[in-house]
């Protein structure tokens, strides 16, 4: 069960205990965390679960797939290589102690 740290833009951070096999943003809605919305509920169409992964999370991580996770992060503010969609991250146990910093807002 792999520990996931969300940092919101102002800094605050929300650690959750998540389940290995479902998706970052996922884990974020469940628990409540805010700033991550999924208002397409994961199917890399909205872009409302944008997140900048640590950078020295990235080699584990990856970065973003080409196609439409790609296309859809060109539509977000903010856009960095450190950019992915967190319904595109499927969380393992590997994943312990990852950190996504999310921006201001999501649209
Ligand atoms: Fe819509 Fe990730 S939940 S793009």
């Amino acid at each position: 069960m792999p520990k996931i740290t969300y940092i919101t833009s102002t800094g605050v951070e929300h650690v959750v205990d998540a389940d290995s096999g479902i998706s970052a943003m996922q884990a974020a809605v469940s628990h409540r965390v805010p700033g991550i919305d999924g208002d397409c509920g994961g199917v890399a169409a909205c872009g409302t679960c944008h997140v900048w992964v640590d950078p020295s999370w990235l080699d584990r991580v990856g970065p973003a797939r080409d196609g439409i996770e790609s296309e859809m992060l060109a539509l977000t503010d903010g856009r960095t290589p450190c950019s992915r969609l967190a319904c595109q991250i499927e969380l393992a146990d590997t994943h312990d102690g990852l950190l996504l910093r999310m921006p201001t807002d999501q649209h």
